[in-house]
């Protein structure tokens, strides 16, 4: 006999955390495609928030600031585009300033509170490929299908210097490596939701894996065959 009991794990949302540069957003979107499901890029969220903050001149000091800039907080995705108050802010939010200013933004507790109450809404809606650091732990922990995905900090940091170098001119390779121990540290050693693996998270080193390997695996774990 079938039990009445729902199982703990039973949301249609893959969460792929992990730390900066491991390719989760590329992974979560090509997951997302296989599947015909839908993606959402928290991270984005978190860059578009601090990006907010930047323009509106409000440090996080100023609690009363903070609370206005979230409270018109306006984010939407669409495909691979994120928007803020119907503004394109894709490229923008890619930016070296928000990319070192959205680590003490996404530590703050009550900027976690609106962004996890937002991904929540958008989550519950359909079936999703979420990415971050506390999707399976804090934001979806009854996620059907949990992937953490690491790599090496030197591979990521190869990865990410390849990355930059074809858009220009790169920093040298030990400076990239440095920028992502120091990421890592912060995102592991922070109060609230900290990086780490959800106890029922699978774990997937990529170092040395292509990433239509990754994708493969992912889908194939979700798919009941990994
Ligand atoms: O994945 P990313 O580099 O775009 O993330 C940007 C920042 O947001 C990074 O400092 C980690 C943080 N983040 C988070 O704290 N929680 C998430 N769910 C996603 C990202």
């Amino acid at each position: 006999m079938e039990s009445s009991v729902p199982r703990p794990a039973s949301l249609p949302l893959i969460a792929i955390d992990g730390p900066s540069g491991v390719g989760k957003s590329t992974t979560a979107r090509r997951v997302a495609q296989a599947l015909g499901w839908d993606y959402l890029d928290t991270g984005a969220m978190y860059r578009a928030a601090t990006l907010a903050l930047l323009r509106s001149g409000v440090d996080l000091a100023d609690r009363a600031g903070l609370e206005r800039v979230l409270e018109t907080l306006q984010l939407s995705q669409e495909g691979p585009r994120i928007f803020l108050a119907g503004e394109d802010v894709s490229e923008a939010i890619r930016s070296a300033e928000v990319t070192r200013r959205v680590t003490p933004v996404s530590a703050d507790a009550r900027v976690r509170e609106v962004l996890v109450e937002q991904q929540r809404l958008i989550g519950h809606r359909r079936r999703w490929v979420v990415d971050g650091r506390d999707i399976g732990t804090v934001v979806f922990p009854a996620a059907c299908c949990k992937i953490f995905l690491t790599a090496s900090p030197e591979a990521r940091a190869r990865r990410r210097h390849l990355e930059l170098a074809a858009k220009g001119d790169p920093p040298p390779l030990d400076v990239v490596l440095a920028d992502l121990q120091r990421r890592d540290a912060a995102d592991t050693t922070r109060a609230v939701a900290p990086l780490r693996k959800a106890a029922d998270a699978v774990e997937l080193d990529s170092s040395g894996l292509s990433l239509e390997q990754v994708v493969d695996w992912i889908v194939a774990k979700h798919l009941g065959h990994g």
